[in-house]
């Protein structure tokens, strides 16, 4: 079982899906990637779009029995992908964020896609005194992280879990985030892949290829390790963490 938990199949409401038609071709080929959970993760306070915690209930519910009307094979359960703000902590004490288990244990949260706020460490140590653990979304994206990625070693010193999109570590997004994303993983500072799936043909799930790329560099054990992690997060259960090593950035010597 296959547990994917981050998307953007619910149509209308994101940068995601935008219409039925397009959530169930998503939905199947989600299916065909050996997918049999999967969260839905409309963006939430990232400053375009709103997605409250009782409409994406309401709305995956129907997105549900629209599957099962389509004998598409996929359950889905809501969640939210939140960007950091300063207005977090107030969302999260009035009840309108969504989680990735029952529980309220995981919460996916999103950076701005070239920075990492200042008072993200802050933020996240209070998130986290609230018994929360923070998942942090796509950091092989992050240009910040990227640049400097002693950022997100810190992150998961502190007890934060990542996720690597599946997508960006068989190269659709570039060498430079193939690369990184490699370096990731090779270094423990990430937990589970998820497709973050957007669209077909150009942001689908690539959990499959993932699978396969992951098993013949690092091993079945890793790739099963990724595997379990994802239906723990979705269980609430604790994870299984690799010791998190630092990424020692190469050093480029100019010749004289
Ligand atoms: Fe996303």
């Amino acid at each position: 079982m296959i547990v994917d938990l981050h998307s953007h199949l619910l149509p209308n409401i994101d940068d995601g899906s935008h219409s039925y038609r397009a959530s169930f071709q998503m939905a199947k080929e989600a299916v065909d990637n050996g997918i049999s959970v999967a969260l839905m993760t409309p963006h939430h306070m990232n400053g375009q779009y709103v997605n409250h915690k009782s409409d994406v209930i309401r709305l995956t519910e129907e997105f549900q029995s629209q599957l099962d009307a389509e004998n598409i094979p996929l359950q889905v359960f809501p969640s939210q992908e939140v960007r950091i703000t300063g207005d977090l902590l107030q969302a999260i004490d009035a009840d309108d964020i969504l989680f990735a288990d029952e529980s309220n244990q995981y919460l996916l949260l999103e950076f701005p896609d070239d920075d990492v706020p200042t008072y993200s460490k802050d933020m996240i140590f209070k998130i986290m005194q609230r018994g929360i653990t923070v998942q942090i979304a796509h950091p092989e994206r992050n240009t910040k992280i990227m640049a400097t990625p002693s950022i997100l070693f810190d992150l998961i010193e502190a007890g934060a879990v990542a996720q690597v999109t599946a997508g960006s570590y068989v190269g659709n997004f570039g060498k430079k985030v193939e690369r990184f994303a490699e370096e990731i993983l090779n270094h423990n500072l990430a937990h589970v892949f998820v497709s973050d799936a957007h669209d077909l043909p150009n942001r689908g799930f690539e959990m499959a290829e993932a699978m396969v790329k992951v098993e013949s560099q690092l091993g079945r054990d890793y790739q099963q390790l990724l595997e379990r992690n994802a239906e723990a997060i979705i269980d609430g259960n604790n994870i299984t963490m690799l010791k998190p090593e630092p990424i020692v950035k190469r050093k480029f010597f100019s010749k004289f």
